[in-house]
């Protein structure tokens, strides 16, 4: 198998426990994994060599939390919401609409076209959830197609109760006939927990169906107000409870005190005018926090990580270094991976070339194009 020395690295970033970053360093790729790191004087001999010419290069960010399979547009929502609209739940069904009178191609062609954003702005792991289909057809058929692109499916059938449908029957649905026809597609069950979608009995019974099939739950948690979606998505062993933007001491204690990871998404907050969740709170609580794009047409229409990472840091008031590492890391404890979000011995060669010296860039020159390049398993995707 061919090793591949990447050198003239100015800071790479790898989480190591005892030097997470390093300056002057180089690595080794072979068969697709991290073989080796270190100083670049320390490098091994290799069959190739790639100088990135004193450019920091990152571990790829990890996307835990998007809506991709979609169409159409929402455009004229935002430009309300600007106005001074509020953000309501029901824009949802919009969206649904226009995906069940898509063609799978068109779908498909939209998940690729996001996916390609995402690559060019150094994301080399993306979940993404079904949800705007609500149909046992519809939503089968946003995890096949979602399916094509990343083993990080989830089943969210409980997005919201379609138009017309009793919530009960609904839950039955969605519980019964709808997750047997989703469940082969997916790796997670999600319930958007929130006044005007699914009460908390609803969301435990759904993420106790999915369980029971196998599927590993998450939670749309805290989102619009206040809630028990939290706490349900801790009382079940959530990987995550992803929003977390209306959180009281009992909720960061419950997050605190299990291994639910916090996902946030401030692409929400940013695009509703919502206040932001505050990560410093989480953190020194002892939260684990991930963050997310949460990419969908309503209430984050951005498949940008570095944006979401300057979020962090300048509203979320994470560090740079700890908003990389949600980024990174926090995204890949989201989706319970070890084998990502890190550029350790062992990690998949997932990364990304900044042209920039540092990863503080990220957060320093926000809106900054700054991926140069985007690697996963070894092979340059953007
Ligand atoms: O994560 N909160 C629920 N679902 C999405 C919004 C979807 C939409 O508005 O279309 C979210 O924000
Ligand atoms: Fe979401």
């Amino acid at each position: 198998m061919t090793a591949r020395l990447v050198t003239g690295i100015g800071e790479l970033t790898t989480w190591d426990a005892e030097r997470p970053v390093l300056a002057g360093a180089a690595f080794v790729v072979e068969d697709g994994r991290i073989a080796w790191w270190g100083a670049a004087a320390d490098a091994p001999d290799a069959d190739e060599r790639d100088d990135v010419g004193g450019a920091a290069v990152i571990p790829g960010f990890v996307d835990s939390h998007t809506h991709l399979v979609f169409a159409g547009d929402r455009s004229a929502e935002f430009e309300a919401r600007m106005a001074g609209e509020p953000y309501r739940a029901g824009g949802i069904r919009t969206t649904v609409d226009a995906t069940r009178a898509a063609a799978d191609h068109e779908l498909d062609a939209g998940v690729r076209r996001h996916l390609s954003e995402m690559h060019r702005q150094g994301t080399t792991t993306v979940e993404i959830k079904s949800g705007y289909g609500l149909t046992v057809h519809d939503e089968e058929r946003a995890l096949r197609i979602a399916r094509r692109h990343t083993d990080e499916t989830t089943y969210l059938g409980a997005h919201v109760v379609p138009s017309g449908s009793d919530v009960a029957e609904y839950v039955d649905l969605v519980t019964g006939p709808m997750l047997d026809a989703c469940a082969p597609h997916a790796r997670w069950v999600d319930v958007f927990c929130e006044k005007g979608a699914f009460d908390a009995d609803a969301a435990r019974a759904v993420l106790r169906a999915g369980i029971a099939t196998g599927l590993a739950p998450r939670v749309h948690a805290n989102q619009l107000g206040y809630g028990p979606g939290v706490q349900v998505a801790c009382e079940v062993g959530a990987a995550s409870a992803d929003h977390c933007t209306y959180l009281t001491d009992a909720d960061v204690d419950a997050l605190a005190s299990s291994g639910t990871v916090a996902g946030l998404l401030p692409g929400v907050e940013f695009s509703s005018r919502a206040p932001y969740p505050d990560a410093r709170r989480l953190v020194d609580a002892g939260v684990t926090v991930a963050l997310a794009t949460d990419c969908n047409p309503g209430s984050s229409y951005t498949s940008s990580m570095p944006f979401v990472v300057a979020l962090g840091v300048r509203e979320l008031r994470l560090t740079p270094r700890e908003a990389l590492w949600s980024a990174t890391a926090g995204g890949a404890a989201s989706l319970r991976r070890d084998d990502v979000g890190h550029l350790r011995v062992g990690a998949r060669a997932d990364y990304a070339v900044l042209d920039a010296p540092s990863a503080v860039h990220l957060a320093y020159r926000p809106g900054v194009p700054l991926v140069r390049e985007t690697v996963v398993g070894g092979r340059p995707v953007a």
